[in-house]
């Protein structure tokens, strides 16, 4: 089965891409949408230029599709915008089937990385921040976008030609059915970007932010961007732009409300119910998770819905006098990830000592979310913790209003 797609997008520029249909990326997401590694081959008049590669598996892959267009052996630089295996994987078999001829161009950080990593004996060429290289025919100008998503991360663009090779940035999960966007309905993939961004890049958000003022500061204004991960934008590349720059920022989509919850035998299910009822009361229509026994959702999942929602309510019974052991994870990995806040309505049950309110403000503590009401209830809540939790409500749907 062919796992790869070879496609032109400009006639000296294609798009090397493979499709991994991976359980978890990173061994940590699930990403039952899949990922692609997108690589990318130049032919200039100085010679054949590869940008970034595939995960190492699929290493003979990349050789089979490169052979396509080009002799391995012609390849003369390889530009490693990133050391991070899913893209530099196979440059060991790469540089194997070149014998050696093509140079490595990459940031000073990536030299000891790919050495740490590779046993080929690289031919290094150090790129520098803002730095143009002439291949003849084309420039590549090189810009550091450090944390994008490592230190030593760099993009290139190419000049004549407007193109930009951004690596991880702009990049989403899943597998599209088709390259550009001018034939995806990139609605739907932008869920998968929002994912992306907030699973892989999220604890980095202020670097998105750097980024595109550093890249919009020295006039860089691309007519075409190609990511290492998902869709290729030619036809509207201000839509991924400006969709990175919103995800990075934070911002909520109106009246978005996200209610995430566990329930080990239904206390704190009865009392999520009725705050679920009191909003769809006043009209809105939370997105809800609940981690049950018949449940389970994926965290990457629920972070991605957080990001842009204008509110939480989050429920949680006491477990081992602590928090219950999915929920308080999601908490760790939302003050990593998460780097603005939400108002949060928090709804506990315990058996014989509350510690839940303690416990979800010291997750919280380094963050900018905010607990606007705690309602914490000893098993089933009765009519007045019902009552505290109408009220819970209002107070939520106040300091969204209170912004
Ligand atoms: C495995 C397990 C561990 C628990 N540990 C505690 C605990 O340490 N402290 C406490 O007050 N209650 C503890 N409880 C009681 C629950 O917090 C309480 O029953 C709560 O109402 C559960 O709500 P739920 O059925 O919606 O999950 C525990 C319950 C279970 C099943
Ligand atoms: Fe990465
Ligand atoms: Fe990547």
């Amino acid at each position: 089965m062919v796992r790869y797609i070879v496609e032109k997008i400009l006639d000296n520029l294609y798009l090397l891409r493979v499709n991994d249909r991976v359980k978890f990326f990173e061994a940590l997401w699930d990403i039952p949408e899949g990922i692609t590694y997108n690589a990318y081959l130049l032919i200039s008049k100085d010679g054949v230029v590869l940008f970034d590669g595939w995960k190492d598996e699929y290493a003979e892959d990349l050789l089979d599709a490169i052979r396509t267009i080009s002799d391995p052996n012609d390849i003369k630089y390889i530009v490693v915008h990133h050391v991070e295996q899913d893209h530099s994987g196979s440059i060991q078999r790469v540089l194997e089937a070149n014998s050696g001829i093509a140079e490595v161009l990459c940031h000073p950080l990536a030299v000891k990385m790919l050495q740490s990593l590779y046993t080929a004996s690289f031919k290094f060429k150090i790129v520098k921040d803002g730095e143009e290289f002439s291949l003849g025919d084309r420039t590549l100008k090189f810009i550091y976008t450090p944390w994008l998503h490592w230190p030593e991360t760099i993009v290139s663009y190419i000049v004549e030609d407007g193109v930009l090779l951004s690596c991880d940035a702009f990049g989403g999960f899943s597998i599209p059915s088709t390259v550009f966007d001018d034939e995806e309905d990139i609605t739907n993939y932008l869920k998968y970007v929002r994912k992306y961004i907030v699973n892989v890049i999220g604890y980095y958000s202020d670097y998105i932010l750097k980024a595109l003022d550093k890249i919009r500061g020295i006039g860089v204004s691309p007519k075409i961007i190609t990511p290492a991960h998902g869709i290729i934008f030619r036809k509207n590349p201000e839509i991924i732009v400006d969709y990175y720059e919103r995800v990075a920022r934070g911002l909520s989509e109106r009246g978005k409300i996200t209610v995430i919850y566990n329930s080990m035998y239904g206390s704190v299910e009865k009392a999520i119910h009725h705050a679920i009822g009191e909003l769809e009361k006043r009209g809105f229509k939370p997105v809800t998770f609940k981690f049950t026994d018949s449940e389970r959702p994926a965290i990457g999942d629920i972070l991605s819905e957080i990001i842009d929602s204008e509110a939480l309510v989050i429920g949680v019974s006491v477990y081992e006098n602590d928090l219950f052991p999915y929920v308080s994870y999601l908490l760790e990995l939302m003050a990593r990830k998460i780097r603005v806040g939400k108002p949060i309505l928090l709804i506990s049950s315990y058996g014989w000592s509350k510690v839940a309110s303690s416990k979800v403000s010291d997750k919280l503590a380094r963050t900018y979310f905010k607990i606007v009401e705690s309602i914490e209830f000893q098993g089933q809540p009765d009519m007045e913790d019902l009552e505290k939790i109408s009220e819970g409500v209002i107070r939520l749907l106040e300091a969204i209003n209170q912004g």
